[in-house]
Formats: C-alpha cells, sequence, structure tokens
C-alpha cells in the first residue's frame, strides 16, 4: 500500500471513518492530524457500531499504531470519556500514541466557545462548542498548553504565569465568565497527566523515523473537510484548522514526500451542519428525503444536517486545494429510490445572469447564486449488495463516470452502505 491520506472532500460527515478504517487494514501507522473531539467517526464492524470522536478508528484492528498528531487539539475528558468506551468494548489500546505537541484543551476554551455561540447576535458560526476554535486561537497566539507540558512542573507554573493573568483578564472583562487560580489549574493539570500518561509519546520522532526508514505504510486520517478549511472553505463558517491533505504534513511530522495519495471522501450528495453558504441545499421534501434515507444527523451534536445536491462547482475547487489523487464516493445508494438525480454544474447569479462555472471564493455572493443542474435518470433498485463495480445498474455507472468526467478526477471507491463488505474498488 501507498501512503495515504483520507480527508473530507465536503463539510465533514462524508463517511470518512468507513474508509480510513478500510484502508487501515493495509496501514502500519494511522495519524490523526488536525481537528479534535467536534469531529464524530462511526464505523461499523463486525455488527458493531463504534463512534470516535478523536482517536483513529485503526485502533479496532490489532498491532497497529495509532497516533493522535500534534495538529490535534484534545479535550482531556472526551479523550478518557472515548478510551474507557473503548476499553468496555475490549479494544486493545497498548498502539494508541498521543503527541506530546498536541494542544490541550482547556474548560475555558470550551466555556468561550459556548458563550460565543449562545450570545452572538450576528456571526453566529455554528460550532460544535467543544472549544475548538478558542484553542486553536491560543494556539497561534502562542499562550497554549501542550500535553507534553503536564510532565514538567517547571513548565507548566511557567506558562502559567504567562497564560492566566492574560486569560483571567480575557474571561472576565470581555466575556463575563468565571476565573481561574494557578492551583486550580495546577490541580486540573495533575489530572490531565494521569489521563494521558500512558499514551503520550515523547519518543514520536524515532517513531515516525522508524516507520519511515523500514517502509512502512502510513495512513493520515483527516477530521471534518475541505469545505471546512480554515484557509479554504467558506470562511468564516469553518472549523480552525487545515482538513485539506496538506494539513497531514503540519499535523503529524512527516513532510510532503511521504505521500503518496490522497483520498478525498465526497457523499453522492450534500450535508452541512452549522451555519454558512450552501448553493445546492434543498429545504423541500427532496432534502427530507435525504434527510431520512441518509440518516442525517450529527453524530457529535445529533443536529439534523442540512441536506442539498451534489455540487460539482465546490467539489472541484475540493479536488484541487485538497489535493486529490482520486475520490471515495459514498451513500450513492441513498439515490436507490430516487427517480432523478441532480448535479450541480455552475452557478448562476440571481442578480446579473453572470455563470460561475468555478467555485467563487467570496462568499458573501453566495446567496445571490442559484445552482445550475443537470439531471440524471435514477437506477431504481437496490444496490447495497452489490460489490462489482461492473454489477451496478448501468445508470448508476453513467452517474459515476460523469462525476469523474466533470471532476476531472477517478473515483476509485465507491460505498453503497455502512458495512465494511458494501463497498467497491473501482480500478
Ligand atoms: P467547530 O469545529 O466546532 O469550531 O465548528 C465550526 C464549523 O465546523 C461548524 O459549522 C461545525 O458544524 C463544523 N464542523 C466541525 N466539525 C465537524 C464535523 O466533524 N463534521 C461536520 N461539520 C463539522
Amino acid at each position: 500500500m501507498a501512503n495515504k491520506v483520507v480527508i473530507g472532500a465536503q463539510w465533514g460527515d462524508e463517511g470518512k471513518a468507513k474508509i480510513t478504517d478500510l484502508l487501515a487494514q493495509d496501514a502500519d501507522l494511522i495519524i490523526r492530524y488536525q481537528g479534535g473531539c467536534n469531529a464524530g467517526h462511526t464505523v461499523v464492524a463486525n455488527g458493531k457500531t463504534f463512534k470516535f470522536h478523536l482517536i483513529p478508528s485503526g485502533i479496532l484492528y490489532k498491532g497497529k499504531t495509532c497516533l493522535i498528531g500534534n495538529g490535534t487539539v484534545v479535550l482531556p475528558e472526551y479523550f478518557e470519556q472515548e478510551i474507557e468506551g473503548l476499553k468496555k468494548e475490549n479494544i486493545d489500546l497498548s498502539g494508541l500514541k498521543v503527541s506530546p505537541l498536541a494542544t490541550i484543551t482547556m474548560p475555558w476554551h470550551t466555556e468561550v466557545d459556548g458563550y460565543s455561540e449562545d450570545k452572538a447576535q450576528k456571526g453566529k458560526i455554528g460550532t460544535t462548542k467543544k472549544g475548538i476554535g478558542p484553542t486553536y486561537t491560543d494556539k497561534m497566539a502562542r499562550i497554549a498548553l501542550k500535553i507534553g507540558d503536564l510532565y514538567s512542573k517547571e513548565a507548566l507554573e511557567e506558562k502559567l504565569d504567562v497564560i492566566l493573568p492574560l486569560k483571567n483578564k480575557q474571561l472576565e472583562k470581555v466575556y463575563g465568565l468565571k476565573t481561574y487560580s494557578k492551583e486550580e489549574v495546577l490541580a486540573l493539570c495533575e489530572k490531565y497527566a494521569k489521563i494521558f500518561e500512558p499514551y503520550v509519546c515523547f519518543e514520536w520522532q524515532e517513531l515516525l523515523q522508524k516507520f519511515k526508514k523500514e517502509g512502512k505504510k502510513v495512513l493520515f486520517e483527516g477530521a471534518q473537510g475541505v469545505m471546512l478549511d480554515v484557509d479554504f472553505g467558506t470562511y468564516p463558517f469553518v472549523t480552525s484548522s487545515n482538513p485539506i491533505g496538506g494539513g497531514a504534513c503540519t499535523g503529524s511530522g512527516y513532510g510532503p514526500k511521504m505521500i503518496d495519495e490522497v483520498i478525498g471522501v465526497a457523499k453522492a450528495y450534500v450535508t452541512r451542519v452549522g451555519e454558512g453558504p450552501f448553493v445546492t441545499e434543498l429545504t423541500d421534501e427532496i432534502g427530507d428525503t435525504i434527510r431520512e434515507v441518509g440518516h442525517e444527523f450529527g453524530v457529535t451534536t445529533g443536529r439534523p444536517r442540512r441536506c442539498g445536491w451534489f455540487d460539482a462547482v465546490t467539489m472541484k475547487y475540493a479536488c484541487l486545494v485538497g489535493g486529490l489523487t482520486s475520490i471515495a464516493l459514498t451513500k450513492i445508494d441513498v439515490f436507490d429510490k430516487f427517480d432523478e438525480i441532480k448535479v450541480c454544474t455552475a452557478y448562476k447569479d440571481k442578480r446579473s445572469g453572470k455563470i460561475y462555472n468555478s467555485y467563487p471564493t467570496d462568499v458573501y455572493i453566495h446567496k445571490y447564486l442559484e445552482p445550475v443542474y443537470e439531471t440524471h435518470s435514477g437506477w431504481g433498485q437496490d444496490i447495497t449488495g452489490i460489490r462489482k463495480y461492473e454489477d451496478l445498474p448501468e445508470n448508476a455507472r453513467k452517474y459515476l463516470e460523469r462525476l469523474e468526467e466533470i471532476l476531472d478526477t477517478p473515483i476509485s471507491i465507491v460505498s453503497v452502505g455502512p458495512d465494511r463488505e458494501q463497498t467497491i474498488f473501482k480500478g
């Protein structure tokens, strides 16, 4: 197996976990490289459903090394909960490692996230309220705690002497929130140190070197999706990290030459949770049907997802900035009973009639855009039992081949259901 990155190519929730899980079988090292417990990855294995937020789902295979990389932000209590859940299922956690360079989400980060979302009159992002934005903000402002800091009392105290006066002023004066004493935070950190102790990997450089030298296979696991990328997504309605393929390098410790393939996972339609533009959104019965048939409710927040037709304009953009070498198309079976399936191939500005064939990055004009669709005939049969590309109904193959043509990117995997086996590897 080549070294692969699996990323979301839309607004998250594309079915990355299933694809990562499948590819993890052939990998030796799996690295989650960005995001935090805002992600919700569902894997169905051996008839059981597992929900992951932070831990790479590759942990379900024995003998794999799973690293939570430096690019992630970790909420200790959530990490602990996830660990406990996996222990209950007797999952072997001996291969689980956490980078000491990963950033800790402290209680004030979730409090500020919650405050900003609940109190925002304008500009609400619709975040998962897991403290993601505030944690990355502090990371970039160089006032965050890293997991490694928990094991050096001197470093921790020194850092807190800088962080806390600043943070407390901000919490009190800007947000009117509770402040923190140094003793209180030190006690919290002691608790966190115990949570991470069995997993923190101070030898991560040696580990990465060893895997590289021995030519072991690496799978980089992205979270969220290209359209939620802080640089390339529908800013400001994005997450605060880089889910694009390039994020795999800054979030793991490996350079670009370690990556052979970038697989972008996309649904045969589009969903989005939270606020932000969504040109192909369907607020009618068709949207409701997609939501019901596709079970489009958030894993992390339970929120109903906004649904719409496949948007080839944003997808083409995602192929470019995400660095995709191929696409894994999921949930195509949701259309089994549809007579017609639409694909958006361009946008039209309602004001001027101007046609956009490429994705306009100025998201403030998106409210004036309407989709230009092409319509495909459905296939009118249950395809969830099909395992070979040639066995797919002709209309389904035509649909897939048309997508490849528009996107100028091959579809390497087609998923026809949630189980590992319900997958077609297209040559
Ligand atoms: P945050 O990542 O919690 O800051 O949320 C920022 C935006 O990203 C919101 O619109 C969230 O709904 C969205 N988001 C974050 N994580 C996920 C995910 O795993 N799937 C889908 N959307 C997500």
